[in-house]
């Protein structure tokens, strides 16, 4: 497919990463188009794990050129740590990997001022502290800096002053060192011109990729539900996550795709705070956390468990046009028996039509729940849809009846290979 997007349905850590690495053989082009380093792509290849933050995981394939979009926050030191892993597996990425000029940076002042919030307030979001809010808030105020203005004195000086009237009083208040200006000067200077190889005009090179009938890929970063508009706010990212930020986020007028991925994974997890109506505190939730590895691929932090919640998953696959789902992390489940999935909502005893707009609805929600069987064997070693267990073939029509949707892919493990196409 031409154009194709990748989009987690959930509230993140759908597996996408593994996914994108999977399809990105087959693509030129891939791009990452919003979020930052609070993204935790992880790649499984012969034993190595790849955790990326910030790249697009296809730049792991040597045929693809990697785009980091304007729609994207840069933390450019956690930038040049991933592209020194890479140099370290000897995975070459000169000439092949592009940043937006356009694209905002992430300063150390963000993540501290990440941090105040979290701690100093009453409504803790559980952030990745990674400075992402306030990176896009400084963007909305126009006293962000951008890849570009590292390059113009004058302009990033007059930034910087805006920027830090308002910081610099907070910082006093929390007892932090205050960043001067002529500090972050100096820093600045050290990352423009390790940036400046990696610069490319991110719509013009993606303009040409159309142009040329060059098959592109966009991955998406968190989850549908963690959208700043559609997600479940406050307890949401500060970026859109969907579909519909692609064109905004790279700066190219695409607004029809070939195809729509909705990666789902077969059970729910979210990390940091807010509603989440499936979740399991019992044991069984523990059980989902250990056999899945349910941990923050970027804080560590271990990730709350559920079950799939296909009222939520209906409500991001309408969101973004999703044509076709990848089930994610269906091996997790071997050994659950019953299985629960969510197929309605109740408030205060009547059934809810749409998905709640307010985090305080979310949390009265009662769910209306279908039990199906479910399978004691273990799945990761097969790689044809009718070689699973009969529940588990079960487990996949169900959603997809549910859903109205087919699904193109299971994952069944971490490994590249072990997918199984249907
Ligand atoms: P922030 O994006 O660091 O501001 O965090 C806001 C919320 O989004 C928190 O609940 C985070 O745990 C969550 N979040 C951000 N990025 C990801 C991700 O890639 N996967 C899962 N959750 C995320």
């Amino acid at each position: 497919m031409p154009i194709t997007a990748v989009v987690g349905l959930q509230w993140g850590d759908e597996g996408k990463g593994k996914i994108v690495d999977v399809l990105a053989e087959e693509y030129d082009v891939c791009v990452r188009y919003n979020g930052g380093a609070n993204a935790g792509h992880t790649v499984v290849i012969d034993g190595e794990k790849f955790i990326f933050h910030l790249l697009p995981t296809g730049v792991l394939r040597e045929t693809v050129t990697a785009l980091i979009g304007n729609g994207v926050v840069l933390d450019p030191e956690q930038f040049f740590s991933e592209v020194e892993q890479l140099k370290r597996a000897g995975v070459d990425v000169s000439g092949r990997l592009f940043i937006s000029p356009r694209a905002h940076i992430v300063l150390p002042y963000h993540k501290m001022l990440d941090s105040i919030y979290e701690n100093a307030v009453e409504l803790s979001i559980g952030t990745t502290r990674r400075g992402i809010g306030p990176a896009y808030a400084d963007r909305a105020s126009r006293c962000g800096l951008r890849v570009a203005d590292l390059y113009d004195e004058k302009t990033l000086r007059k930034l910087l002053r805006r920027s830090l009237i308002e910081k610099t009083p907070v910082f006093e208040r929390y007892g932090l060192q205050t960043e001067t200006e002529e500090k972050m000067s100096e820093w600045l200077k050290e990352m423009a011109r390790r940036l400046q190889p990696f610069i490319g005009d991110v719509s013009e090179i993606l303009r040409d990729a159309l142009n040329d009938g060059r098959k592109i890929l966009f991955e998406g970063a968190q989850g549908t539900l963690l959208d700043v508009d559609f997600g479940t706010y406050p307890y949401v990212t500060s970026s859109s996550t969907g579909v519909w930020s692609i064109a905004v986020g790279v700066g190219v007028n695409i607004c029809s795709f070939n195809r729509v991925y909705g990666v789902l994974k077969a059970y729910t997890t979210r990390v940091g705070e807010g509603p989440f109506p499936t979740e399991e505190r019992s044991e069984i939730g523990e059980m989902l956390r250990r056999s899945g590895g349910e941990f923050g691929a970027t804080t560590a932090r271990p990730r709350r468990c559920g079950w799939l919640d296909l009222v939520a998953a209906e409500y991001a696959v309408s969101l973004n046009g999703v044509d076709a789902l990848i089930l994610t992390k269906l091996d997790v489940l071997s050994g659950v028996n019953p299985l629960r999935v969510a197929i309605a909502y109740e408030i205060d005893g009547r059934r809810v039509k749409s998905f709640p707009p307010s985090a305080g609805e979310l949390e009265k929600v009662k769910v209306i729940w279908e039990e199906l069987e479910g399978w004691e064997e273990k799945i990761e070693d097969i790689r044809s849809f009718s070689g699973l267990p009969e529940a588990a073939q079960n487990y996949v029509r169900f959603i997809e009846e549910r859903l109205k949707l087919g699904v193109s892919m299971v994952s069944v493990g971490g490994e590249r290979e072990a997918v199984i196409r249907v």
